[in-house]
């Protein structure tokens, strides 16, 4: 393996290119992303991603294997850079099975995992030009010597190796997400796919993503903490800057100084009648005095988001019909969270809450009997979702699926009132909902977004008793799970 490794290095153009040393990656090897040795700040020996560690991504790949049909083979590629215009890439989001998988963070590979052989990662060959303009990036060495996998070739392999590989398997994977002609146009994978054999990868890696490790939960309360204290700090700013936009740049640079690396989603900042729109992203009015504001958002911390939703009135007071529909949410955010543990579905949550809205509704006199189709107009969406490294993760797991401890959903009632729907005026135009992250549990549930005040009179308080000029504003940046 060492001999071929190194006759595959000589044919790579290392010698032709200029190594750019970082900053922060002088006397170590650039592998184009951070490791323990040239960021100690972010990862401890052993990890290849914050919080997770060689073991562990050795382990995931192990299990996906046990839970693939014998003789499968499994591809997937990471995703594809999107560019802006020309030259000008959007930022590079990885794609989660590919991250889950390899533990690489970068644009280019495509891993190949077997029964026989374990990972094969096929790395995109540096050219002069990239290393000039990108920098490093990982190749066959960082395949092999970072992400542990058992064999690594240049991309320029591919058209040779895999082939084999596919000929010799009798079931063939891949993440149809991130699908690519550099291995569907092989004549292997055509005569594959005409046989049937071809099928979707992500079945399988969400039945393998969807109980988090303790060192996933430890990602995952750090990504929460991060997203509860950017909204707290948002919610005082918007007493004296009630306008979506300044509050969705707030929450992103909260979020960021708190060491997230992006925003899970646009954040929905729907100030009065845009809170009505469930995604609302364009966040580009002012809200106007007396009026609800809607914020859901998330961030991503080494690659696990957090999702939750506050809804409050930036002038610090909710109006009566406010606190009218506000109660109801709550109550009903509430006892969804109380049927969260082991056994229970979210389709059982959902039904339970869809009902208690429904009669809720008609007791206020927004709807006029307690039928589906009325409330469906103010509601389409469902009580919540798994949670990961996804928003909607494991999103090809039914939502009748008991709860197991370990997973992640949300619970999300609300309500979105367009203008213009048949209730009496004063309740048009008002959305309000209330999201937590809900971790289930042995014994039940743990909610790992409490420390967010959602009552209406720890609200209040916050926006009228907290000086918002002196808001805690040590960024407390998070490193990995604290546990
Ligand atoms: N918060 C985004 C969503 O659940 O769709
Ligand atoms: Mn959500």
């Amino acid at each position: 393996m060492q001999i071929l490794r190194r006759k595959l290095l000589q044919r790579i153009p290392f010698n032709r290119v200029a190594r750019r040393c970082l900053y922060s990656t002088k006397n170590v090897p650039d592998v184009g992303q951070p490791t323990p040795a040239s960021h100690p700040q972010f990862l401890k020996e052993g990890e290849i991603t914050p919080g997770i560690t060689s073991e562990e991504y050795i382990l995931r790949r192990k299990r996906l294997l046990e839970i693939l049909p014998d003789k499968s083979l499994a591809i997937v590629a990471a995703a594809p850079v999107k560019m802006m215009t020309d030259v000008v890439p959007y930022t590079y989001r990885p794609d989660a099975d590919y991250l889950y998988i390899t533990g690489c963070q970068q644009p280019g590979g495509v891993a190949v995992l077997g029964h026989e052989f374990g990972l094969c990662m096929f790395m995109p060959e540096t050219s002069p030009h990239d290393v000039i303009w990108q920098g490093q990036i990982a190749g066959v060495d960082a395949a092999l010597d970072t992400f542990k996998a058992e064999q690594s070739y240049p991309m320029n392999k591919l058209h040779k190796i895999l082939p084999d590989m596919i000929r010799s398997s009798s079931k063939l994977f891949h993440n149809k997400q991130t699908a690519l002609p550099t291995y569907m146009d092989l004549e292997a994978f055509q005569k594959a796919a005409s046989i049937g054999i071809v099928k979707d990868l992500s079945v399988y890696t969400h039945e393998a993503r969807l109980i988090k490790s303790p060192a996933e939960l430890g990602l995952m309360r750090d990504s929460a903490s991060i997203a509860c204290q950017a909204l707290l700090q948002t919610m005082l700013h918007s007493k004296t800057f009630p306008c979506e936009a300044r509050l969705s740049a707030k929450v992103e640079y909260e979020c960021k100084m708190r060491g997230a690396q992006r925003m899970a989603f646009n954040p929905v900042v729907g100030g009065g009648p845009n809170g009505s729109v469930i995604h609302y992203s364009r966040n580009d009015q002012k809200v106007k005095a007396g009026d609800l504001v809607l914020m859901d958002i998330g961030c991503e911390l080494h690659g696990y988001v957090s999702d939750l939703t506050r809804t409050w009135p930036p002038c610090g007071r909710f109006s009566p019909v406010h606190e009218e529909l506000y109660d109801l949410i709550l109550e009903t955010n509430k006892e969804c969270l109380d049927l969260c543990k082991p056994g229970t579905s979210i389709r059982q949550i959902h039904n339970y809450s869809a009902d208690k809205m429904r009669k809720g509704l008609k007791e206020i006199g927004i709807l006029k009997d307690d039928r589906h189709h009325g409330y469906n107009q103010l509601n389409p969406t469902n009580i919540g979702h798994y949670l990961g490294m996804d928003v909607h993760d494991c999103s090809t797991i039914s939502y009748d699926r008991p709860l197991k401890p370990g997973v992640v959903i949300t619970i999300e009632p609300g309500v979105y009132i367009p203008v213009g729907f048949s209730c009496p005026d004063r309740y048009q135009g008002i959305g309000i909902r209330i999201e937590d992250e809900v971790l289930i549990t042995e014994s039940g549930y743990e909610v790992l977004t409490g420390s967010l005040p959602k009552e209406i009179k720890h609200i209040e308080s916050l926006l009228n008793n907290y000086g918002h000029a002196m808001g805690i504003d040590t960024h407390n940046v998070v490193r990995v799970a604290s546990s």
